[in-house]
């Protein structure tokens, strides 16, 4: 089954991604070897048609911690450069592998992939959604807040594809959302209404006692023309860490980004024990382990 949007996938394929993700790093923790082997044999297709560093390398990692192979093309290296319809790459990668993520730097319509005969998974398109890294984020959220957390969703909303992804999943939990972002990058109208303006004192107001703090960078490829003034001046300052002093959040909040980072956290935040943004990466792998045998149909062996 795909995982191409957020909305189609349900609360019980989440508990099933989460619980052998949890197999996943207790392995990592013990030495414990129980799903070493169990896609041996089966190949995915790592296609990124735009640069990624967490998200290939961590899909790449968790496939060969399963057992199974990897095969990655990208936009220079592939027949795409050459005018190749998507559609026609991934039936062609079809024949080669057992599923596929996939990266665009265009938005990507579900229904435009219904003939391909494999699981595809979406690995960020455009500035639509990055379902993948929602259930990263939703698992580093879950190991220290089970329910009833507050979150504020710093930044670039419009074309932040993990905050839609994110902002999505959250709204079916008990947990209270807040956002604070440019005038000209808000959320895609579909999305307002699933949290509140934190509006301009925001970090006088809402950041000392919010729990969590997800901050994001500005999207500058997303916009054709970044010297007409649509740039964001301040953006490091009024939409991130940049001078904002760890004294004054919670002790036991936490701090998240998806990356990569611009200069929005500041590197003197990476000591401070809230700061969880590494860790997200990490756990890049055990739920992307996860993913994989839910998409490959692989029963969690305990
Ligand atoms: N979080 C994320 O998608 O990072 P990459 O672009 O490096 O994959």
């Amino acid at each position: 089954m795909n995982i191409l949007k957020i909305f189609n996938v349900s609360e019980d394929r989440i508990q099933k991604i989460f619980a052998s993700a949890n197999v996943a790093k207790k392995r990592d923790d013990c030495c414990y070897h129980p799903i070493t082997e169990i896609a041996k044999g089966r190949f995915l297709a790592n296609l990124f048609f735009e640069p990624s560093t967490r998200t290939r390398l961590s899909f790449d990692v968790a496939m060969k911690s399963l057992g199974g192979e990897v095969i990655t093309v990208g936009k220079q290296n592939s027949s795409v450069q050459k005018g190749e319809s998507l559609n026609d790459t991934l039936m062609t990668v079809a024949q080669y592998a057992d599923a596929i993520v996939l990266r665009t730097s265009e938005n990507i319509n579900p229904d435009n992939f219904e003939n391909i005969p494999i699981p595809i998974i979406n690995a960020g398109d455009g500035d639509g959604e990055h379902p993948t890294q929602a259930l990263i984020d939703l698992y580093t959220i879950r190991n220290y807040f089970k329910e009833h957390f507050s979150i504020l969703f710093l930044g670039d909303l419009k074309y932040g594809r993990t905050i839609h992804s994110l902002i999505q999943l959250l709204s079916r939990y008990d947990c209270k959302i807040y956002h604070r972002c440019p005038d000209n990058r808000k959320l895609p109208i579909g999305l307002r209404g699933l949290s509140e303006d934190a509006e301009s004192n925001w970090a006088t107001r809402i950041f000392p006692d919010v729990d969590v703090v997800y901050c994001t960078r500005e999207q500058t490829e997303r916009v054709a023309d970044m010297t007409s003034g649509y740039r964001v001046p301040g953006y490091r300052t009024f939409y991130g860490l940049y001078d904002k002093q760890p004294n004054i959040l919670k002790e036991d909040a936490i701090v998240m980004h998806p990356f990569p980072r611009g200069g929005e956290i500041p590197k003197h935040w990476d000591q401070d024990h809230r700061a969880k943004y590494f860790e997200q990466a990490k756990n890049g792998v055990y739920v992307r382990i996860g993913i994989l045998m839910d998409v490959l149909e692989i029963e969690c062996p305990v």
